[in-house]
């Protein structure tokens, strides 16, 4: 049961709600004059003119446009206090506000009855829509409730939800009353899940019986119970129907919607602070256990509107049609709160690229109208294969920007995406960013909807970001090198939970005074960035990101195992493969069969299917340094087959040892 009502009380409340405008005299004329905002009509159209002003009067920049897009409940006091030498972080200092008046009660005052959702479902043609009205009396029951079970301001709640509306209105819902959420890719596995919640320290979960993607159910709420038994400080599991099938309700268990119809819908928001937490989510580091980025109100929100605008160059009244799930950063600023901060309209995609056929993608663009559509390379060379006449089956007319994140775009695709797919007469945006960065860092057109676009770049730093490519001296002129951002933005992650010295060390320590992405670089004379690949160990599976270390601690725990070594290898639709090295103990009796389907239950139990490797090779060791350290290297270049580049071996303990790994290569692949 989906909640869909009206009420008058909501509206003559929301007209009573004092809204903080935006003091125009407060915009000097200068920043007038080069703020985007300002541009279209003074003109000011140049990229690099509202870039360098961006940068070189930072404060002025982020000022105006926190003043101008953000409804303040008492205005801030200082724009930034930020030492990214020490992992400071903080942006709007004294502002107060509330996030979900921003996403919700500022357009209902002014278009109550426009769409702000629409829900894809898994099954075509049975999409529903949410309007703000809507979506804020759905936010506010759900918030009462929440209030009402002892969430409090400050508690961190973790939602397993595939995307829908009740997933939006649960974050927008702790958004409301000052808890933080913790939304777990509804993909992982329950240990995964369990290990997130107890990190998060979560009493509270919010979860729906099951979910059905690609025309199968998932039974959801089974993994949260085996999560929760594992959780002891979990006190109650929120359960919304997505389907019909009932479920076991366990005492914890509150049946969502039912409850959700004995609240008020209205619901007091809570006066939030520019750097209280807003979420946090998990992500993979190159070492150790997931780690809980967190990200806080203003900045964030800001960050994640204006990139929505500028860079895919959003107007009022477009469809937005971003596919990825709500579980990664991606669903987070560009389904959930770039959109609504703008009041605009925003896919919610709750099914697969080829459901029911591999013309899923383009029926939907038609049938919903969709202008911005925006998904992951790994989809783009997947479709790709099945041919053109899916595309062409289905009018793409409404189609202004296509966009790309998450990997890297090969040119086949990318040329594939712009002539079939775009006709042509779209834009491409292939847009760098990660979980850590909250928001598109780098972007073709970040303002110009002229500009020109190089094919499989993402070319141009976004306002106030100022990218440097560094070597180990810090030297900042080579045209590659290490990707870091010279100065604070203010998307940027704050800390990580429960880990600040982790912060420091993984993002401030490399490259001292500059944030360190993980990620490699050029730089063309032109001055546009084109991504490389990550520097560390952390891989790219089909548009997931996963570090290897996490998968081999898994592998080790297997009692057959001695040690392992992970890498990645080129995949031509994921992107990257998960490949394994597996040393046995002497005493293991195990056949190489046994071996290959415990270790891929294992890891799609501990963490989740697409981690799973797809290459298992038994060797009888693994080329190491005298000092024992593995030569990972070596492995990454026989499974390129690039046994020419096999670089400086001497300082190998055995060579012998490569010479088995090449063999061993040979007989698997
Ligand atoms: O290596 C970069 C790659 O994805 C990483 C971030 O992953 P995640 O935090 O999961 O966020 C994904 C969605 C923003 C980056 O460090 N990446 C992301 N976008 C691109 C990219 N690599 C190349 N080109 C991109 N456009």
């Amino acid at each position: 049961m989906w909640l869909r009502c009206t009420s008058r009380r909501l509206l003559t409340s929301l007209r009573v709600l004092k809204q903080k405008r935006l003091n125009a005299s407060s915009w000097s004329n200068t920043v007038a004059a080069v703020v985007p905002e300002a541009a279209g009509f003074l003109g000011v159209t140049d990229h690099a003119t509202l870039q360098d002003f961006s940068l070189t009067h930072n404060d002025s920049f982020w000022r105006a446009m926190a003043n101008n897009r953000l409804t303040w409940i008492s205005t801030f006091s200082t724009v930034q206090d930020c030492d990214l030498r020490r992992g400071k972080v903080k942006w709007f200092v004294g502002g107060k506000l509330n996030v979900s008046v921003n996403c919700l009660d500022r357009h209902v005052l002014t278009c109550p009855d426009r769409v702000a959702l629409i829900w894809e479902k898994d099954e075509p043609g049975s999409q529903v829509k949410v309007t703000y009205r809507e979506l804020l009396e759905m936010t506010c029951r759900l918030g009462n409730l929440l209030r009402r079970r002892g969430v409090k301001k400050g508690d961190c709640v973790t939602i397993y939800m595939p995307p829908c509306p009740l997933a939006v209105a649960s974050m927008l819902a702790c958004a409301r009353i000052g808890a933080a959420h913790n939304v777990v890719f509804a993909g992982f596995s329950s240990d995964a899940l369990a290990e997130r919640i107890r990190d998060a320290n979560s009493s509270t979960v919010i979860t729906v019986n099951q979910g059905v993607r690609g025309g199968k159910m998932v039974n959801l709420k089974k993994t949260v119970d085996a999560a929760v038994d594992t959780c002891p400080n979990v006190r109650q599991v929120f359960v919304a129907m997505r389907t019909e099938t009932p479920v076991a309700m366990n005492s914890r268990d509150v049946a969502m919607e039912e409850e959700m119809m004995h609240e008020d819908v209205i619901c007091e928001p809570a006066v939030m602070d520019s750097e209280d937490v807003l979420f946090m989510l998990y992500t993979s580091g190159s070492t150790g256990k997931p780690k809980g980025l967190v990200h806080t109100q203003a900045g964030y929100l800001l960050y994640a509107s204006l990139t929505h605008k500028y860079v895919f160059d959003y107007h009022d009244g477009d469809v937005f049609g971003c596919v990825a799930d709500i579980g990664w950063i991606t669903g987070h600023s560009y389904c959930v709160y770039g959109p609504l901060a703008n009041g605009g309209t925003t896919v919610l995609f709750e099914s697969t690229p080829i459901y029911p056929n591999p013309g899923r993608y383009w029926e939907m663009v038609e049938r919903l109208q969709i202008n911005q559509f925006y998904g992951a390379p790994t989809a783009i060379r997947l479709l790709l294969k099945y041919g053109d006449q899916w595309v062409h089956k289905y009018d793409r007319s409404s189609l202004k920007t296509l966009g790309s994140v998450g990997e890297p775009i090969n040119t086949e695709a990318w040329e594939w995406y712009h002539k079939v797919v775009g006709e042509g007469r779209c834009p491409i945006v292939d847009t760098w960013w990660q979980t850590e960065t909250g928001g598109i860092c780098i972007a073709p057109r970040p303002s110009d909807p002229d500009a020109e676009i190089v094919p499989g770049m993402a070319m141009r730093p976004f306002f106030g970001i100022q990218p440097v490519l560094l070597d180990n001296e810090l030297t900042s002129k080579s045209a590659s090198g290490a990707l870091c951002l010279a100065q604070s933005w203010p998307g940027m992650a704050r800390t990580i939970h429960n880990n600040h010295q982790r912060f420091i060390e993984t993002y401030c320590l490399p490259f001292p005074g500059y944030f360190f992405t993980g990620d490699g670089a050029n730089r063309s004379e032109e001055g546009y960035y084109q991504i490389t690949g990550r520097l560390d160990d952390v891989i790219n599976v089909s548009g997931h990101r996963i570090g290897t270390a996490e998968i081999e601690d898994v592998v080790n725990h297997c009692s057959a195992v001695a040690e392992s070594a992970v890498i990645g290898y080129a995949h031509d639709i994921k992107g990257q493969g998960v490949y394994a090295f597996v040393v046995l103990k002497k005493e293991a009796d195990i056949t190489e069969e046994e071996l290959r389907q415990q270790l891929k239950d294992r890891v799609s139990k501990s963490i989740a299917k697409y981690a799973c490797p797809d290459f298992i090779q038994v060797a009888p060791r693994l080329p190491k340094t005298r000092s024992g350290k593995i030569m990972r290297r070596v492995l990454r270049k026989v499974v390129e087959k690039d046994l020419n580049g096999l670089g400086d071996l001497s300082t190998l303990d055995d060579p012998s040892a490569v010479q088995e790994i090449i063999q061993g290569h040979k007989e698997l692949c």
